[in-house]
């Protein structure tokens, strides 16, 4: 339970009392349902994060309780929109843990805004899980804060790897959007790997979110003659810079992350990111069989292919199940020891296993725009 919730014996006899007709869902012997809290970007810049990592939270908690629940007790799921906003990542996450007294939290995507909500988390001494969020601080925040996905200095490595051995560039820019934790770690990391390979960072340009006009970044960039330019930032500036890029007469492709992953980047970038390459948790064509049947039920369900971020959502939600099951219980420090001891879980987004530092080590894959699709490239084994 909340620390600043619990109550003496007194104070709690006599909200039962005020309570009663209600059911009961937290504290010993409750038979209500389990509430799970998602703070997520619902609307705003990037809505398409929150809407995914929600369809495929919902999904596998459909799934749950059409099993019968945990715990003998069905999930309900409480989602709050954080409009894609940093402070109100933070606001959406305490009013989660004290109005709804959720178990634990599932979210952000973005990782500035899990890095705002987080404290809330480990006040409270509830579990927080971040399907997405891949900036090494994320975790960091706290014993109580977990991530179902792998951390920038691999993906920022994997990229540079690519761009050194995989399409053979020395020079590079990078562009990226220097309000975002995610975007200025990812650009420092891939900068160490690619200049501890022999390459060299020909241009070092930034940029804010909500910015449309990348023009006076370019033409910088263009004039240093760039192999590629590293992008790493959310999809609508990215879409937005690869088209301005190509407007500019630059042609060498452009690299990104796993902020590229979202349909919007094709609708925004049209023509201009074919050619480019991206990072990413999955791939949605995958072979695996696990992926297949996750695509399939997922399509069945939302009429879209699933982004990794559902993906995600749905591996996060399932991580956090399997810990209550194993737990025996929703009480936050035993749900948080059951996360941290988390082995082998068999995810859609990989094998996931907790390590010490609550991060999940997994292999990225490198998907490639063409077409006007995204394609499995290649898979780079965590390392
Ligand atoms: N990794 C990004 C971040 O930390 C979020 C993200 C994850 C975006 C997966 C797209 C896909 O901010």
């Amino acid at each position: 339970m909340h620390g600043r919730w619990r109550v003496g014996l007194a104070l709690a006899m006599a909200l039962a009392v005020a309570a009663c007709g209600r059911e009961q869902t937290s504290g010993a012997g409750a038979t209500g349902p389990i509430r799970v809290g998602h703070f997520a970007s619902l609307t705003g810049d990037t809505a398409t994060f929150g809407r995914s990592t929600d369809n495929g939270i919902r999904m596998k908690i459909e799934e749950v309780n059409a099993r019968g629940g945990v715990l003998g007790r069905p999930l309900e799921l409480v989602t709050e929109d954080d409009r894609s906003i940093t402070e109100e990542a933070r606001t959406t996450a305490q009013k989660l843990v004290q109005r709804d007294e959720v178990v634990a939290l599932l979210g952000e995507v973005a990782s500035s805004r899990s890095l705002a909500a987080a404290p809330e988390a480990q006040r409270a001494r509830i579990p927080m899980i971040s399907p997405a969020s891949t900036n090494p601080r994320v975790t960091q925040v706290g014993d109580y804060v977990f991530r179902a996905c792998f951390i920038d200095p691999f993906q920022g490595a994997v990229m540079a790897k690519f761009a050194r051995e995989t399409i053979g560039a020395k020079r590079v820019a990078i562009l990226f959007d220097f309000k975002q934790d995610y975007s200025v770690g990812l650009a420092d990391f891939f900068r160490k790997t690619f200049q501890s390979m022999g390459g060299e960072i020909v241009a070092d340009e930034r940029y804010t979110s909500g910015d449309i006009e990348f023009r006076a970044q370019l033409t910088k960039i263009r004039g240093t003659r760039p192999d590629a330019i590293f992008v790493p930032g959310y999809y609508t500036e990215a879409g937005l810079i690869a088209k301005q890029a190509r407007e500019l007469g630059i042609t060498v492709p452009l690299l990104g992350g796993d902020g590229w992953d979202s349909t919007r980047t094709l609708e925004i970038g049209g023509s201009a990111v074919e050619g480019d390459f991206f990072s990413n948790h999955y791939a949605a064509d995958s072979d695996s069989a696990l992926v297949r049947e996750f695509v399939e039920k997922y399509r069945a369900k939302y009429g879209e292919v699933p982004d990794a971020m559902a993906v995600l959502g749905y591996d996060a939600a399932g991580i956090l199940v399997d810990a209550l099951a194993r737990a025996g219980t929703t009480d936050g420090p035993k749900l948080r020891d059951a996360i941290a001891a988390t082995k082998d879980y068999p995810g859609v987004s990989g094998t996931i296993s907790m390590d010490p530092q609550r991060n999940a080590r997994k292999d990225a894959v490198v998907i490639e725009i063409k077409d006007g699709g995204f394609h499995y490239k290649q898979t780079v084994p965590a390392f």
